[in-house]
């Protein structure tokens, strides 16, 4: 027999047995569930290809959506947690400064072009379609070190509040502070 075969088959309809279907959900919940509605915006580039702009002189970001309660919390008596999606832009040599994202958890998609992600543990390039994952607390520098223009994509949950610059590695205070 087939060892991939599986012995669950179901009888009759299964649009009779309605409690087996889960119904969809309106908003992302899990980090799966993220990461795949970051999949699905960046297949789609009706949705924000004709938003990018470059910007030489400053870093250029566009927040694409914002859902200030999309979960239940966790814990009784909180605010329900939201969501934001960022798009940026990077022409070559920009980078972020080295950061981390406060309490939020986010997920990098490369949509255009490649990036470079400095971390503690190393350098990590992020051609199109990569996606990074991180949770609250994670500090990278992510920078274009190419030489053509980069778009990435930015969920964070809940929404970015706070994104600490780590001034040992940052470039000087001048810079404008840009979600990334
Ligand atoms: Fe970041």
């Amino acid at each position: 027999m087939n060892s991939s075969h599986s012995d669950l088959q179901i009888a009759g309809d299964i649009l009779e047995v309605q409690h087996l279907l889960q119904p969809a959900r309106e908003h992302p919940a899990t980090v799966a569930e993220f990461a795949g509605l970051a999949r699905s915006i960046a297949a789609d580039r009706s949705q924000w290809a004709h938003l990018v702009q470059y910007d030489a002189v400053s870093r250029w970001y566009h927040r694409l959506r914002t859902v200030p309660q999309a979960l239940g919390s966790a814990r009784a008596g909180e605010a329900p947690i939201g969501y934001e999606v960022w798009l940026l832009s990077w022409v070559p040599g920009q980078g972020s400064g080295a950061h981390d994202h406060g309490a939020s958890s986010g997920i990098l998609t490369v949509l255009d072009g490649e990036l470079t992600e400095h971390t503690e543990r190393g350098v990590r390039s992020l051609a199109a379609g990569s996606q990074r994952v991180f949770a609250p607390g994670y500090a990278h520098d992510v920078v274009n070190d190419s030489l053509e223009p980069a778009v990435s994509l930015h969920v964070y949950y809940p929404g970015l509040t706070d994104m600490p610059m780590h001034p040992a590695q940052s470039p000087p205070a001048t810079q404008d502070a840009v979600p990334a």
